[in-house]
């Protein structure tokens, strides 16, 4: 019950306050949603932007990406940094086209198994992409999570980790699941921030255990050392 206040209220508070035009929603395609979050990974929104209009101009499809060479790959991903991302990009479109008829596979192993993507960027490509049932925990999630349930301890450590992953499953709703993945980064981007969280304002002001605690500003607990 109380997980499911917990995705009602942001979904709620998404439909008012959330990102509604990021170029890779419209149209939201695997291939569009997946180099999207490849180049977020280590990048943020504003600058990511003007390159996926380039880059989706350039190759628009994972056929086309897979049938690129690898210069005109980099040279598309210039000025955006972390070079490995843009080679593991195109590795894996090659991939896609040998083994998975040219798409990417809606299969979380699958995606697992692409160079590149890893537990939360697989989610993030099989709920936005396709509406399906997987969590997401970058650094954001992992905040706020923190703070809602009161968890101690640095989100990095194995532990803390598996105890927050199984906490964003267990508060998945069941259904507009694309749009909860998008509320979650929207409202750790903007909202439940690390430095300047606005709790006035917060839509789950009501069953936070930071806030009630008064915790807020103490978690999530930073790395040792
Ligand atoms: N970071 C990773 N994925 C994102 C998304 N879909 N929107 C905003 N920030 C993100």
């Amino acid at each position: 019950q109380q997980d499911q206040d917990f995705a009602a209220r942001l979904l709620a508070w998404f439909d008012v306050n959330g990102r509604h035009d990021l170029p890779w929603q419209h149209p939201r395609t695997p291939y569009r949603v997946w180099l999207s979050e490849i180049m977020l990974q280590q990048t943020q929104v504003r600058v990511v932007t003007p390159y996926f209009e380039r880059f989706v101009a350039a190759l628009p499809d994972v056929p086309s990406l897979a049938a690129a060479a690898l210069d005109d790959v980099l040279a598309l991903w210039s000025g955006l940094g972390y070079y490995a991302r843009a080679r593991n990009l195109h590795a894996a479109a090659r991939i896609c086209v040998d083994r998975h008829g040219g798409d990417l596979p809606r299969d979380f192993d699958a995606l697992l198994a692409l160079p590149g993507i890893g537990r939360s960027t697989a989610g993030a490509i099989l709920s936005q992409a396709w509406g399906d049932r997987f969590p997401i925990l970058d650094g954001n999630v992992k905040r706020v999570l923190c703070r809602w349930h009161g968890v101690e301890g640095w989100p990095g450590a194995p532990k803390v980790e598996k105890r927050l992953w199984q906490l964003a499953e267990a508060q998945l709703p069941d259904a507009r699941l694309a749009d909860y993945t998008q509320a979650q980064m929207d409202f750790g981007a903007t909202l439940c921030t690390r430095h300047d969280p606005s709790c006035l304002p917060c839509p789950l002001r009501e069953g936070c255990a930071a806030l009630q605690s008064g915790r807020v500003p103490e978690l999530p607990t930073p790395k040792p050392g």
